[in-house]
């Protein structure tokens, strides 16, 4: 198939790109094809003319995003009714990634696809303005909510916490009262992969199975690597940060379990991979 790729050279974008390989592949982004340029994108798109549009570009730096307002609207809402108005006009599909930020995380269980989202920083409302601008633009879609993401190149928790560890000094404070998903980048292509050949309307939760919170995840990147850095638990409040954080960011993957898909891999086991192999290229 033909696939048109946004953010190409982001986190999500370069694991994208060794998955699809057998596809034959359009990798947009910064600075030849900017999401939120209307006449870019779709000049790029019709000249392609893809039979699937998967949109990872993003701002995601959610702290910034508080400050750069105007930013995040561009980029996560505006860039998003581009991309998906152009791949409607060229008679694409589209797969668009968002996010766990959607929602408040006040919840006692996971999310699912059918709550309500009710976001608290600029990060998630953007990227939730995004979401509908894709249900509204380009009818034949999947946005896929992902979470706690880490891949090939970073940066992410787990290339922080690599990097950390192997730094002698004092234990390392980490928050032990947020609780989430940790998910590798390889799950999420894997799911977009089997996307593409099997379409799912809608929106679809693609996070690892299992939870944790950041200071288990800690503790996991440092047994599976093998680094002796002490830890200690600690509460947000000690980590004020301009984007509140969800203290519950865990995703039930309701949509994938009605559609008789097998669950998605487990965060320790991805972990435990991407650990192997990221120190193999070291
Ligand atoms: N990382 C996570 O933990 C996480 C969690 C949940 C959901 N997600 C979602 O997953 C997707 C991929 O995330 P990621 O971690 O791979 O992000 P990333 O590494 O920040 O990659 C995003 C890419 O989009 C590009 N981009 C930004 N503004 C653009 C514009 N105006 N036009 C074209 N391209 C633009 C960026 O370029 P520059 O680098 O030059 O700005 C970057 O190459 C995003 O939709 C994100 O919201 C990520």
């Amino acid at each position: 198939m033909k696939l048109f790729l946004t953010g190409g050279k982001g986190m999500l974008g370069k694991t994208l790109q060794r998955h699809l390989k057998a596809h034959e592949l359009f990798v947009a982004d910064l600075p030849e094809v900017d999401i939120a340029e209307l006449g870019g994108v779709e000049q790029a798109v019709s000249a392609f003319k893809p039979d699937v549009v998967i949109h990872a570009a993003a701002m995601t730096q959610v702290d910034a995003c508080e400050t750069d307002t105007d930013k995040a609207f561009r980029v996560n809402a505006l860039g998003s009714a581009c991309v998906a108005r152009a791949a409607e006009r060229h008679g694409a599909r589209m797969i668009a990634i968002s996010t766990d930020y959607v929602f408040d995380g006040t919840l006692d269980r996971p999310y699912h696809e059918f709550d309500e989202p009710a976001p608290r920083t600029v990060y998630g409302a953007s990227k939730l303005a995004g979401e509908l601008a894709v249900r509204m633009h380009c009818p034949d879609h999947t946005i896929i909510r992902t979470a706690w993401l880490y891949g090939e190149g970073g940066p992410s928790f787990v290339h922080t916490m690599l990097r950390l560890g192997a730094q002698p000094g004092a234990p390392l404070k980490v928050v032990n009262d947020q609780t989430g998903n940790p998910t590798s980048a390889d799950a999420v292509a894997s799911l977009i992969g089997h996307l593409i050949e099997n379409p799912i309307p809608g929106v679809v939760h693609g996070t690892c199975e299992g939870d944790a919170t950041w200071f288990q995840f800690t503790q996991a990147v440092f047994k599976f690597a093998g680094l002796k850095r002490g830890i200690e638990p600690c509460a947000t409040a000690e980590f004020p940060r301009p984007a509140p954080r969800p203290a519950n960011s865990r995703l039930e993957k309701r949509v994938l379990r009605l559609a008789g898909l097998p669950p998605m891999p487990h965060w320790e086991a991805e972990l435990e991979k991407f650990i192997a192999t990221t120190q193999r290229s070291l």
